[in-house]
């Protein structure tokens, strides 16, 4: 068992799916190898929101360090939980500091080799506060919201590179995240997984199957330029 050498007084582990699940047999079964089972009550599960974290940081021993576990983790989400977390007691012992995009394999690994390196310890006190109002606080003209699924059945048939192909033709059309256009989002399982890859648009409601760069140009056409919907791309409702 090997434990980083830590100046912290307490080491938290958060992120979503720690709880339940084969990731979180396996993220548990690591860290107790890694840090022993002391450590699996570091682990904060996310999953339902970060109360329990806030909670948990609230009530801990500092220095105290946050390993974020956030598989969508940005500049972003970690700005955001710095602030966050800056709010509470002693923020100038309270640190951040990202698992994601590490280089040591599984997320536990990269977690753990993450104490020793203070060099990527964000602290949480002084975070720049947000705007009251900034380019990104308006409900944008969007007309359409289109999500199209990247779960694990519309992946491997081909949704990774549908939205790619979408994105490119959406603003060759002129109508990517524009006044009328298209806001376009990535999903998990959107459920109708055996006629995916899925695709449903918002108005009119529609669920289109979308399988080649053909069905791509066909429901760019259609339904963004002219603004109808394509009766041969959309799904049975049988
Ligand atoms: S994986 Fe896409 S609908 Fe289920």
């Amino acid at each position: 068992m090997t434990t980083p050498v830590s100046p912290y007084a307490r080491i938290l582990f958060a992120g979503p799916d720690l709880d339940h699940g084969s990731f979180a047999e396996l993220f548990r079964k690591r860290l107790a190898a890694l840090r022993g089972t002391a450590a699996l009550a570091d682990i904060v599960d996310t999953t339902a929101g970060y109360s329990g974290l806030w909670q948990c940081v609230a009530e801990a021993e500092r220095p105290l360090l946050v390993i974020d576990l956030e598989p969508q983790s940005s500049s972003a989400h970690l700005d955001w939980l710095r602030s966050e977390l800056g709010r509470l007691a002693g923020p100038e012992q309270l640190f951040v500091a990202s698992a994601i995009g590490q280089s040591e394999g599984l997320p536990v690994e990269a977690a753990c080799a993450l104490i020793a390196r203070p060099e990527l310890h964000l602290p949480c006190a002084g975070v720049a506060e947000l705007p009251e109002r900034h380019a990104w606080s308006q409900i944008p003209p969007h007309h359409y919201r289109v999500l199209l699924c990247n779960g694990p059945r519309c992946t491997r048939r081909g949704a990774l590179p549908l939205w790619k192909s979408l994105r490119t033709q959406l603003k060759a059309a002129g109508k990517l995240e524009c006044e009328g256009g298209v806001h376009l989002s990535r999903t998990q399982c959107q459920f109708p997984c055996d006629q995916g890859p899925t695709l449903s648009v918002y108005p009119p409601g529609a669920w289109y199957r979308i399988r080649s760069e053909a069905d791509v140009c066909k429901l760019v056409q259609q339904q963004f330029v002219e603004g109808r919907e394509a009766p041969e791309l959309l799904m049975s409702r049988d």
